[in-house]
């Protein structure tokens, strides 16, 4: 089977299509479509093209300018105007479309077979991620979130020495995605920027939101939302995150913190030591046997060392886009799969509602395998 796509092939490269027997000694390399190549789908290509178990990278815009020019960049690298012309030569799909086309193309996909990696945030409503997620189950593909952030080295030693308890009880989580953001017509600042906050939240406490609090408003471009203050309440965690999004601000920032009883952490993606763990604290005053505490408790504070790990720093994206090639070729689930993909869009939603109406809402009821994360994820 093959297509002709009137664009540049790369040579010598043996594609393996889907059903193809290959007599070959190493598995053959992939070949996976990259729908919407604008400013981070052109980031997947560069990945993609340097992974050497991809043999064959497609690129699907229907911006004649976009495909002319990420092929004139990357040789051996196809274009396609509509996905339907490169789905029978690949195997995969990486969706990096504007997030209202990403339910209609990863369903595309995924109904002819193909594995599908959707960017954040997978969907924009919860109904359209269910399917997908249903979609996936019935034909056995990989369906993965691009979580990044959950790849980002820093991240990963936050939460592994979360886990072994170095923080102490963790009291709460606050991050701030803050600059002169980049206005979107197809969402809200919520919508592009909080599902990073959400999903880093959610892996660093393996756990969902119960209840989301949320405060927004619009100030440069009608009513749509520009700036939000959110607060997740983790309730199986008794942890609660907030999270501070906006594209009206005049400083860029990309900082989580997080306060526990023994140490405090703060990853910030900007700084070049991006994980500090501060060895500070404050101890309270018991309240007393026979009644309330006094007004004045005697309180402490304990300042010790700052320490800024050694973190081997890798691309998240290379290792998101790694793992999902192993995830295809292992026929494993990814760490970000699409149940926690759908847990975010999940959170959105309460959040839209809750923007709404001024209340504090529950978020809706998944099943317990993701509204307990830490059952399904594995890295
Ligand atoms: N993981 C991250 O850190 C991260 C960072 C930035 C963007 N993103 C996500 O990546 C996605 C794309 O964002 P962007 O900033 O690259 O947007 P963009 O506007 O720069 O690019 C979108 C591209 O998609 C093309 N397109 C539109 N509809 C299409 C369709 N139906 N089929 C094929 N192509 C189509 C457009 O022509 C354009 O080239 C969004 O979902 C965004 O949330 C993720």
């Amino acid at each position: 089977m093959s297509i002709e796509l009137g664009v540049k092939r790369r040579p010598n490269v043996t594609v393996a299509l889907p059903g193809h027997n290959q007599a070959a000694t190493r598995p053959p390399g992939l070949a996976i479509a990259v729908v919407g190549c604008g400013y981070w789908g052109s980031k997947h290509v560069r990945v993609l093209s340097t992974l050497p178990e991809v043999a064959r990278v497609i690129v699907v815009d229907p911006n004649p300018k976009v495909r002319d020019a990420i092929v004139a960049a990357f040789p051996g690298v196809e274009g396609a105007s509509e996905l339907r012309n490169a789905l029978p030569s690949v195997q995969a799909v990486i969706v990096a479309t504007p997030p209202r086309d990403h339910a209609e193309v990863a369903l595309q996909a995924l109904r002819a077979g193909r594995h599908v990696l959707i960017e954040k945030p997978i969907t924009t409503t919860l109904a359209e991620a269910r399917t997908l997620v249903a979609e996936a189950m019935q034909h056995g593909a990989v369906l993965m979130a691009g979580h990044t952030f959950e790849f980002n080295p820093a991240v990963r030693e936050l939460r592994r020495r979360m886990d072994e308890g170095e923080l102490g009880t963790i009291h709460y989580i606050h991050s701030a995605r803050l600059n002169l953001g980049l206005y979107r017509s197809d969402v809200n600042v919520v919508w592009d920027l909080a599902p990073h906050d959400i999903s880093i939240m959610n892996y660093l406490l393996r756990s969902t939101p119960t209840m989301v609090g949320a405060w927004g408003s619009s100030h440069a471009c009608g009513d749509v939302k520009d700036l939000a203050y959110i607060r997740l309440e983790y309730g199986r965690r008794n942890v609660m995150g907030y999270a501070h999004v906006s594209w009206l601000d005049p400083r860029k920032v990309r900082r989580v913190t997080v306060v526990g009883s023994r140490k405090m952490a703060v990853y910030d993606d900007l700084a070049e030591e991006r994980l500090r763990i501060f060895d500070c604290g404050v101890e309270g005053g018991q309240d007393g046997a026979d009644g309330p505490a006094p007004f004045e408790r005697p309180v402490s504070y304990r300042y010790g060392d700052i320490v800024s790990p050694h973190i081997h720093f890798e691309e998240p994206l290379a290792l998101e886009d790694r793992h999902f090639v192993e995830c295809i070729r292992k026929r494993a689930t990814p760490s970000s799969d699409g149940n926690s993909g759908m847990a975010v869009v999940a959170v959105l939603e309460a959040i839209d509602r809750a923007l709404a109406t001024g209340r504090d809402l529950p978020v809706d009821a998944l099943d317990a395998a993701v509204a307990s994360p830490e059952l399904s994820l594995t890295a």
